[in-house]
């Protein structure tokens, strides 16, 4: 089988902010506790964060990480996570049915997030409460001093302000299981006066407003409409979510379930343009699809734990989804949507980052590992930035649930100015034949493949386990070649690769 594809230099798509690389950390299960933070763990540091772990998100090269929620935020007090933690107050989770001690608050969050050299995104709880708790936040993180809540932060400890820039208005209001979920028009007034208040204090924030919490939300896209009429000016992002399941072992639909995520964006990208026509505003919105990723393996569990509901556990183990290497061509499919989508989708968070749903596992008192999906979400960060080319692509393909003709090679690439490399990022969607792929390179200087990793596994279910950490991992590829003006190479049965030419 063949599939030919053109990638020309002046085609693009445009200028990929960085950020689509983000990731999300929430006070849930063992993300936070036992996740990044483990006092007694051999590798942790002075503030009790676990090297292994800080090391694993450091070679990500994460750009942001969205905090502390998730639906936890709809009920989360900040305070109770500042000031000396034995003063700290155990609280009821309501979201996640579990207690938290508070012993990670912003404070430590905020030196995590230096150690491993990514930006923080926070999130205001304008579920149990509003526009008042938002501004004592704002104050407290990012006010240089002589006032309140700016000073009972030196008084913790920290003289320098946070600086966050970017804030999320609430999460995932559109949701009946949010503690305080709204209307379309009641969060949209909330968040047009809870954006006004913020900006009062700083005009450059970038704040991020809920739009549907799944592409199946019953008012999906009025949500996005109604909000953003009320919402308009004041914010710059709005907020997706996504989670992909195979839940009927159907490979062929789960493969091509990235085109529903396209047409998703596609859909919100032109409610966004309706409303912008609507006001004559010349100030642009965005979409931060701040949480996507696989998310099935692992509710039963999950379900049993907070149907048990005899007690309010601290940290269990919740929504511990063990990756296999089918995920693997999922996340790599998934990347390969927001790179095409890259101008429109400016900030995107796989979530989460550790233990929930996350590409890096833990072990309490034990090693910390990659998941399967930690490579495709790798390559992606690593060697993803740039220009993102508007790719020209003939593949035969198959009929599927979500679109008349998926095609079996999907495939995104990202042309890097700054080191002059060339990255593609394919999957193979066809589960018994290789496919010979022809990429006429138009516009390029002639170049040479210098890295070329391939990912294949004979077991679609493969999994990474602590005592087999490496089970599914990428091995250096073979064949791929430029020559007269074409880079070639073969892409066998469900595969995922990442080929970088240097022009
Ligand atoms: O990431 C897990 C949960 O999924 C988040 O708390 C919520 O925002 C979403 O429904």
């Amino acid at each position: 089988m063949k599939a030919s594809v053109v990638a020309n230099k002046d085609f693009t798509v445009g200028k990929i902010d960085n950020r689509v690389y983000g990731a999300f950390l929430e006070h849930l299960g063992r993300a936070i506790y036992e996740g990044i933070y483990e006092p007694d763990h051999a590798s942790a540091d002075q503030n009790g964060m676990r090297g292994d772990v800080a090391k694993l998100v450091k070679d990500l090269n994460v750009p942001v990480v969205r905090y502390p929620g998730g639906n936890f935020v709809s009920a989360y007090n900040w305070e109770d996570g500042v000031g000396p933690r034995e003063e700290r107050p155990t609280r009821l989770d309501l979201a996640w049915h579990t207690s938290d001690s508070n012993a990670v608050g912003v404070h430590e969050f905020a030196d995590w997030c230096d150690s491993v050299g990514t930006e923080m995104m926070l999130a205001v709880n304008l579920g149990s409460r509003g526009v008042d708790d938002a501004r004592n936040f704002l104050e407290y993180v990012n006010h240089p001093g002589g006032s309140y809540w700016s000073d009972l932060r030196i008084k913790n400890g920290r003289k320098e302000p946070f600086n966050v820039k970017m804030w999320c208005l609430g999460n995932e209001m559109d949701g009946p299981w949010q503690v305080g979920h709204k209307d379309a028009d009641e969060y949209g007034k909330l968040a047009a006066n809870t954006a006004r208040a913020m900006r009062m204090f700083d005009s450059e924030l970038e704040l991020i407003v809920c739009g549907s919490s799944n592409a199946d939300m019953a008012s999906y896209p009025d949500w996005e409409r109604i909000v953003l009429e009320h919402t308009y000016e004041h914010v710059d992002h709005i907020s997706l979510h996504m989670y992909f399941a195979n839940r009927d072992k159907d490979t062929p639909n789960y493969l091509a379930l990235n085109h529903k995520l396209e047409r998703y964006i596609e859909t919100v990208a032109a409610t966004i343009k309706q409303v912008k026509s609507k006001k004559r505003t010349k100030h642009d919105v965005y979409i931060s699809f701040d949480e996507w990723n696989v998310w099935y393996h692992s509710n039963k569990q999950d379900r049993e734990i907070l149907d048990g509901g005899n007690g309010w556990p601290h940290a269990p183990g919740l929504l511990e989804d063990i990756y296999n290497f089918e995920d693997v061509l999922q996340v790599g499919l998934v990347l390969n949507s927001f790179i095409r989508h890259s101008d429109v989708v400016k900030i995107a968070c796989i979530a989460q980052l550790v233990n929930v749903i996350a590409p890096i596992m833990t072990e309490k008192g034990g090693p910390a590992w990659k998941q399967t999906i930690y490579y495709p979400y790798y390559f992606a960060s690593v060697y993803g930035r740039g220009t993102a080319l508007n790719l020209l692509v003939n593949s035969p393909g198959y009929e599927s649930n979500h679109e008349d003709n998926t095609p079996f090679v999907d495939l995104s690439s990202v042309h890097n100015e700054d080191d002059g490399t060339l990255s593609f990022f394919l999957v193979n969607r066809h589960g018994t034949e290789s496919i010979e792929v022809d990429i006429d390179l138009q516009g390029f200087a002639a170049g040479e493949v210098i890295d070329h990793q391939v990912m294949t596994h004979s077991r679609l279910d493969a999994v990474n386990t602590a005592k087999n950490q490496s089970e599914v991992a990428p091995r250096k590829g073979e064949g791929a070649k430029v020559a007269d003006g074409s880079l070639r190479l073969t892409l066998p049965p469900y595969s995922y690769q990442m080929v970088r030419v240097k022009l």
